[in-house]
């Protein structure tokens, strides 16, 4: 096998599980501890000796190419791949089949997340012969995801989302193939829902003969389609947090793991960590709370925040409770009315969600 592996980053898709964030941006460039979890990718692609990397795009193409740029920044030679409708993963795989070539390559799922990075399993499998090469990772309900079942260890079968699963081995978000898969692309049928599975792809690999080996991924894995998931990446990536203080206190506490960037006030406020607040940010009169990741140019005033991430100059002022477990999009107002007749008033995107006391 040449030894040089592509990196092939999926950045399309619909993301309709993260409406309304994902009817005006792209749900890879939301960010975990302020930074977008795409990035988190790119870095750990990098880390794994990877330097050419396309990254497949679609209706938010102009986004991740405004945030990605060359990839100069991440020390990678970044190609933009069109991929016109979100037809599945395999789908995508071809729509790259140019910029692949008949190079072996890692494909990373812009939104998955793995702590302890791909630099082992990008080794194991330049290291053997497999034609390629799946991370997998034990899970309570393999229901809701792809699942492997294995013999003699090998994968001898995969299942999208089995209503009975025969193992709780689960898909994790990265793949490694040799250009046997573009093939087996090729080779298959959309599936119920109208996409080019990798699964089946995979599956053909198998049935054709060809070797596709499991790797057990050992440290946490997130997949952050889901607001839950996002939420729960957001605090295992906080929980790790160098804690560092470049920003200004007035009559301020801090306790705990957080990050106040320069430019960042805090006024009469006490912040408990692990949290992050972003430049610019301006929190007065408040409380922020374990698991917070504050963007930049964020308000909170008279108001108590913990597990949300605030997007970039969102504002919550004059809030009696707690809010918590929320992800608030760009320039969102969340503000106490005095205007009369008392009554709530919204102005809300489609897919919303609000939860009232
Ligand atoms: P998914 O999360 O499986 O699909 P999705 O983005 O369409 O989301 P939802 O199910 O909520 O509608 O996709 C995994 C990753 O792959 C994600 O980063 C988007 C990307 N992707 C593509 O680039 N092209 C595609 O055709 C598909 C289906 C996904």
């Amino acid at each position: 096998m040449a030894k040089e592996l592509k990196g092939l980053v999926l950045s399309g898709g619909a993301g309709t599980r993260l409406r309304p964030i994902t009817h005006t941006s792209a749900k890879q460039l939301v960010p975990v501890a302020n930074k977008p979890v795409l990035f988190y990718g790119l870095e750990s692609l990098r880390d794994a000796g990877v330097r050419d990397v396309g990254i497949v795009v679609g209706d938010t193409h102009a986004e991740i190419e405004a945030a990605v740029g060359d990839g100069s920044q991440f020390g990678l030679r970044v190609t933009y791949i069109r991929q016109d409708a979100p037809l599945g993963l395999a789908h995508a795989v071809l729509t790259a089949e140019d910029f692949l070539g008949d190079s072996p390559f890692v494909m990373y799922l812009g939104d998955n997340l793995l702590r302890d990075g791909i630099q082992d399993l990008v080794a194991e499998f330049r290291a053997g012969d497999a034609d390629a090469m799946i991370l997998l990772q034990r899970v309570p309900n393999p229901q809701a995801y792809g699942v492997a079942e294995l013999a003699d260890g090998r994968v001898v079968r995969l299942v999208e989302k089995p209503a009975e699963p025969k193992s709780d081995l689960a898909l994790v978000g990265v793949y490694m193939f040799t250009p046997a898969i573009l093939a087996a692309a090729k080779a298959i049928n959309p599936s119920a829902r109208g996409e080019l599975e990798i699964t089946d792809a995979i599956q053909y690999l198998i049935d054709q003969g060809l070797r596709v080996d499991p790797s057990e991924v050992t440290g946490w894995w997130k997949d952050t389609g889901k607001l839950a998931d996002m939420l729960e990446a957001n605090r295992l990536i906080l929980d790790v947090l160098e804690p560092r203080i470049d920003g200004t206190l007035e009559g301020s506490t801090i306790e705990g793991r957080v990050v106040l960037e320069a430019g960042a006030r805090l006024i009469n406020s006490s912040v408990r960590g692990p949290a992050i607040i972003g430049a610019g940010a301006l929190v007065e009169d408040a409380y922020v709370g374990p698991y917070s990741a504050i963007s930049t140019g964020v308000v909170i005033r008279r108001a108590e925040v913990e597990h949300s991430i605030f997007l970039e100059d969102s504002r919550v002022e004059d809030i009696d409770a707690r809010i918590e477990s929320s992800l608030v999009g760009r320039g969102v107002v969340i503000a106490r009315s005095e205007a009369k007749p008392r009554a709530y008033r919204f102005m809300v995107g489609d897919s919303s969600s609000i939860g009232l006391l």
